[in-house]
């Protein structure tokens, strides 16, 4: 394995910045807000390929240590995340006689060690223990579709995760082929402008309080009666807020969670 970086102002990274994603996929770019120069760094698998890089971008490329994984993306791979005894997260496929759901990290978020994300997970598994079978889940702000693959492995007959940025869209797409998971679809859309065509038992949103008081009566007509609702990204202070709104929009309190400073709320119709 090589490194191949240099370091280049914004202007010629827009300039090149298409050809460098054809040749390449995989850069990192690494901007420090204030500094006018961005670092940019390739790990290749083979020297020709760092050549190449050289012959067209110019910059320079050295051999990495057997360990580059943890130098150079500390915060990448975690350890492995257990969600009841029903799930292992993990961000590169292990031994394991465990289900597994391999999410790497990788642009979008949602690698299930964020607070709010972990707090979902474990919402959402034990819910789902005594779902009858056909369930169907919808995941607004489905980010790396975390929420949805862990759903589809608990026991969801088919699931549907919205985002409204369609680099997330990709990202979960490719975790549901990376884990061979089917009947998961995933759309990008804005949820505030999204319309149910069905309805579904159980509803994930990890997203900001604000957006989720506007989503209520959208989650409304999309829950089925008796149906959960799961919402995290709800910062303490702003927990009243959404309760009184939540209860507001005849949802009813079913379980509080905290972390830090992350709510997350279980309620059902
Ligand atoms: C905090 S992340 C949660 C990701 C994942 N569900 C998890 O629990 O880790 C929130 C996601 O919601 C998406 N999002 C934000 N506003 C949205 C909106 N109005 N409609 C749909 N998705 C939205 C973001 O792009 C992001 O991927």
């Amino acid at each position: 394995m090589y490194l191949w970086e240099r370091t280049a102002t914004p202007a010629w990274l827009e300039n090149k910045e298409h050809l460098l994603a054809a040749t390449t996929p995989g850069a990192a770019v690494i901007s420090v807000p204030g500094r006018a120069h961005i670092s940019l760094q390739i790990v290749c698998a083979t020297r020709a390929q760092a050549a190449r890089l050289i012959r067209y971008f110019q910059g320079s490329a050295k051999p990495l240590a057997r360990n580059w994984r943890q130098e150079y993306l500390p915060s990448q791979i975690h350890a492995p995340i257990r969600v009841g005894r029903r799930l292992l997260v993990v961000s590169e496929a292990i031994p394991s006689n465990q289900p597994l759901l391999v999410i790497p990290a990788a642009g979008a978020f949602g690698t299930g060690d964020h607070a709010t994300t972990a707090m979902c997970l474990r919402l959402l598994e034990e819910t789902t223990r005594k779902l009858p079978p056909g369930w169907r889940l919808l995941d607004a702000g489905t980010g790396t579709g975390i929420l949805a693959l862990a759903a589809r492995r608990f026991g969801a007959s088919e699931v549907l995760g919205l985002d409204n940025d369609p680099r997330a869209i990709a990202h979960a797409r490719q975790n549901a082929r990376l884990n061979y998971i089917s009947r998961a679809k995933f759309l990008a859309g804005d949820v505030l402008r999204w319309k149910p065509t069905a309805r579904y038992e159980l509803i994930t949103a990890n997203l900001f309080s604000e957006l989720l008081i506007a989503a209520l009566p959208i989650f409304r007509r999309a829950l089925r009666r008796k149906g959960h609702l799961i919402v995290s990204g709800i910062l303490r202070e702003q927990a009243p807020s959404v309760v009184r709104a939540l209860r507001h929009s005849q949802f009813y309190l079913e379980q509080q969670r905290r972390r830090g400073k992350w709510v997350a709320l279980r309620c059902a119709l």
